[in-house]
């Protein structure tokens, strides 16, 4: 069984979750507009990890008893001016989705669900490696965002993401 505060927190999570599959869906459009496919590919596969992580927050509340109620989930920006601003955006969303992960770590404390804080173990190390990635990449794009042929090569670099990386 899961509490219900328990219950309540990974509900929140799992539309946290899938709100970042919109955003990155969102910011795969907008790279579609630039003329940048390589990056908006690499933002369809940020997307789809994302929905992944919610399915195992669904997943954890189906094998646990809990039930899933699934809510409204906002939209997300639809512009950006530069590559830039965008992938500071994703780091300024990641940084504030491990905030709220640390949340959860500490209601499974507090309700001394054991079973939820080994799950969320898994989400603890994905965030330090989802706040690198968006950083390297924030740190490449800075890197040559005065050259067009820079932006260029980084495109195609950035259109070589498989689905597990
Ligand atoms: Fe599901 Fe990007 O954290």
């Amino acid at each position: 069984m899961i509490s219900k505060a328990v219950e309540r927190a990974f509900n929140d999570q799992l539309a946290a979750e899938t709100y970042s599959a919109y955003l990155y869906w969102s910011m795969s459009a907008a790279l579609e507009e630039m003329q940048m496919p390589g990056f908006a590919h690499w933002m369809r596969v940020q997307a789809q990890e994302e929905m992944a992580h919610a399915m195992k927050f669904y997943r954890h509340l189906v094998e646990r008893g809990g039930r899933v109620k699934l809510g409204a989930i906002a939209a997300p920006p639809t512009d950006w001016e530069s590559p830039a601003k965008m992938f500071e955006d994703v780091l300024k969303h990641e940084r504030h989705v491990t905030s709220l992960i640390h949340k959860l770590v500490e209601t499974a404390a507090q309700e001394k669900d054991y079973a939820a804080g080994v799950f969320l173990q898994w989400f603890v190390s994905e965030q330090v490696e989802e706040e690198a990635a968006a950083e390297l990449v924030l740190v490449k794009i800075r890197m040559v965002q005065d050259s067009q042929g820079g932006l260029y090569m980084l495109d195609k670099e950035m259109g070589q993401r498989g689905a597990g990386d």
